[in-house]
């Protein structure tokens, strides 16, 4: 051992890796284009750690869904498990048993029918899902217009205008005319009194959110469901209903269990997809969609594989993803249960509703959603506040490292712009002080300026959600 990493000077000095010292390594490495040499995989390391090191801190990062922290014996388990391609089920016959038991364990947990012969499926998260979801629906419907002697060449999807963008997608990649039913007035989601009228015999379905994107709240499912039995009771089109449950599939079952019903416990649900990397508490990316029974799913969409060996049953778009997603969400399953889903989600309730009422208690903001519904909640500023605006504040927080996004409503309500916090596991009620007192300082700093805070002629008004 050198004398450097022995101490020799009496410990009087840390010894510091010279890594930057080494042969070779004073030299400058080309950016946008793949070197000739190899280097060091220790300054390889080194290179990328320092460059995304300056990353925001994802334990500050109250705008994300997706989960910033899990235990070490997940991270230990999803090392393990990074090498083993998830679509290669011959191959790994286990981690393809372990994907199974998920899907049985969450259709007994979105109450279906026949829960251990269920038909779902892990994805990349739940955009993977909802396409997946859709698709099924699609094709299901041109499948009944064909056999009818009808035209199958104009589908239309209805949701709420506050959809997550992913639907959006949907719409567009696969060529189905999205309808948006407008947020209106202070309801910032859907509802069925003013979505029958943009259903028709065309439609292949409608999306209720469980937990919207921009504010948390719960669409009303069951009333959504029941005007759509009304409706085919009535004559009209039978139209089913796809449950996009990203965060609230993974909290309503744990913390809301006498909430309405807004699962496979209503007939008219033929689908649910979630994210496991949200609520269900695994890092990105996993996903999972559920479908009621098999006739929910054209035999169609599912292709035989077998040159990985075996006959291999796949109903995904992506082919190869790393295992370790699907392992670590059954390691969750295990090591939680529903008692430990339960506590985490409650507390992460707790420490929602003990930040927005106390928000709500400056007196300078109005609340959107307080974190009844998912532990997260949107407010805004007063009317009558005119020396900064949502985009300052959260310019402002950035300061003492909190990303809290800004953004307006969707269209009709494009008038309101709000901040959004969003409590995960991890935020405890020490953390939530300390932005508490970090939100004071930030009024009162604006508060002590001697005008209103300038603006550049473009204000930032949207946020990627
Ligand atoms: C309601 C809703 N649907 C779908 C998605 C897309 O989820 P993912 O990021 O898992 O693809 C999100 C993400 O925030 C969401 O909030």
């Amino acid at each position: 051992m050198s004398p450097l990493h022995s101490g020799a000077d009496g410990g009087a000095h840390l010894s510091v890796n010279p890594v930057f010292a080494r042969t070779g390594e004073r030299e400058a490495v080309p950016k946008y284009r793949m070197r000739e040499a190899p280097m060091q995989p220790s300054t390889a390391y080194q290179i990328v750690h320092d460059e995304v090191s300056m990353d925001g801190n994802a334990r500050f990062n109250l705008a994300t869904f997706v989960t910033t922290w899990m235990e070490d014996e997940a991270t230990r388990l999803m090392t393990e498990s990074f090498q083993k391609n998830m679509i290669d089920k011959d191959e790994y016959p286990q981690t393809a048993e372990i994907e199974k038991r998920c899907v049985a364990m969450l259709a007994d947990l979105w109450n279906a029918p026949d829960a251990e012969n269920a038909v779902g499926t892990s994805a990349i998260g739940s955009s993977e899902a909802c396409m997946l979801a859709g698709m099924a629906l699609k094709r299901r419907w041109q499948v009944a217009r064909k056999a009818a002697g009808k035209p199958a060449d104009a589908p239309n999807i209805v949701f709420g205008s506050n959809v997550q963008v992913v639907w959006e997608k949907f719409a567009r990649y696969w060529e189905v005319e999205p309808r948006y039913v407008p947020v209106e007035g202070d309801v910032f989601h859907l509802t069925p009194d003013r979505m029958t009228d943009y259903i028709d015999e065309n439609t292949i379905g409608v999306v209720a959110i469980l937990g919207s994107t921009y504010d948390g709240s719960y669409e009303p499912v069951s009333e959504i469901a029941a005007a759509l039995d009304a409706l085919a009771d009535g004559g009209g089109p039978d139209v089913p209903l796809h449950i996009d449950g990203a965060s609230g599939g993974f909290v309503a079952p744990f913390i809301q269990k006498d909430m309405p019903a807004w699962d496979f416990r209503l007939p008219r649900v033929a689908s649910i997809s979630a994210s496991g990397h949200k609520y269900g508490l695994v890092y990105p990316g996993v996903g999972w969609v559920l479908w009621r029974e098999a006739a929910n799913v054209p035999e169609d969409l599912i292709f035989h594989v077998n040159y990985l060996g075996g006959d291999m049953p796949t109903l995904a778009l992506n082919f190869s993803r790393p295992g370790s997603q699907v392992v670590a969400q059954y390691y969750n399953f295990l090591r939680l249960g529903l008692e430990g889903y339960r506590l985490v989600h409650q507390t992460c309730q707790d420490v929602a509703l003990h930040m927005s009422s106390a928000i709500e208690a400056t007196g300078r903001f109005r609340l959107i959603t307080r974190g009844d519904e998912l532990p997260l909640f949107a407010f805004a500023l007063n009317e009558d506040e005119k020396r900064f605006t949502v985009y300052d504040l959260s310019a402002k927080l950035r300061e003492w490292g909190w990303q809290v996004p800004a953004y307006t409503m969707p269209p009709n309500r494009e008038d309101l712009s709000i901040l959004r916090v969003v409590v995960r596991n991890g935020l405890s009620h020490d953390m939530a002080d300390m932005f508490l007192e970090d939100l004071q300082k930030a009024l009162a700093w604006f508060d002590d300026l001697d005008a209103p805070m300038p603006h550049a002629r473009e204000t930032p008004t949207a946020f990627a959600h």
